[in-house]
């Protein structure tokens, strides 16, 4: 696949077939995404990647015990709760996607269950767990080079037909997560990437996100043209 097909073809996949991945296409998808600049080559990122019973086993923890109300542990700082147009952009993508998938916006039920399937990793047989150096973690610069990894990753598996979604809602529960993905405690939790191949006939998959035009993202300072 060229560059641009890649890129402009990626969605993030939210249904996936019950059909396993090889293994050597994995290694393969993380040899591309390890080409990844990182801050001096420090590459402060692990992957951790779960399937069959033990990604189960995170499915099953991560969902009992946010329905049990036991407060989320991820392990990453996530702010206040968005607001202005970075609100309008969440509403927006929600929107795109409860459409399509036929949710009303009063249907309570249906949306509790796409919550619950976002707890569950999409259902998709493979999770990646990135993990970073806890000895790193007073610098931005890991949080930066975990994110580039990641980008890296969901491109190099879209151009080998395999999707992904980075989903912050597949590790809610971290102590679920740390044992069973055999997690060690000098490694922190950043990220999950549910990985699998697209189900075609899964409308949300079909949902193309909006973007704002480069000329309201980025200013040109001593151009001529
Ligand atoms: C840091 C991060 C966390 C995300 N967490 C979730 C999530 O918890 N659930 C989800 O459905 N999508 C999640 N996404 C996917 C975004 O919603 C998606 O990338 C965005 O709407 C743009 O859509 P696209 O990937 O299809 O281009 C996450 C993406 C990123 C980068």
């Amino acid at each position: 696949m060229h560059y641009d097909d890649v890129i402009l073809g990626r969605r993030s996949i939210r249904g996936y077939l019950p059909k396993p991945v090889p293994r050597a296409l994995i290694e393969e998808v993380l040899t591309l995404a390890m080409r990844a600049p990182s801050s001096m080559n420090t590459q402060p990122y692990h992957f951790h990647v779960v399937g069959g019973a033990a990604l189960d086993a995170i499915r099953a923890g991560n969902t009992q015990r946010m329905a049990a109300g036991i407060p989320q542990s991820r392990e990453f700082r996530t702010g206040e709760a968005f607001a202005g147009a970075h609100r309008e952009r969440q509403v927006g993508v929600a929107k795109q996607l409860f459409s399509a998938m036929g949710i009303a916006r009063d249907d309570k039920d249906a949306r509790q269950d796409w919550v619950m399937r976002g707890f569950r990793q999409f259902d998709a047989p493979v999770c990646v767990i990135i993990t970073y150096d806890r000895d790193l973690a007073g610098s931005d610069d890991t949080a930066f080079d975990c994110g580039a990894v990641a980008t890296a990753l969901v491109n190099a598996a879209w151009s080998r037909g395999i999707g992904t979604v980075i989903n912050s809602q597949g590790i809610m529960q971290s102590p679920v997560v740390r044992e069973h993905a055999r997690i060690p405690d000098d490694q922190v939790i950043m990220k999950s990437i549910a990985l699998g191949w697209p189900d075609e006939d899964f409308p949300a998959n079909a949902v193309v996100s909006e973007r704002r035009p480069v000329a309201e993202a980025a200013m040109f300072i001593g151009f001529d043209d």
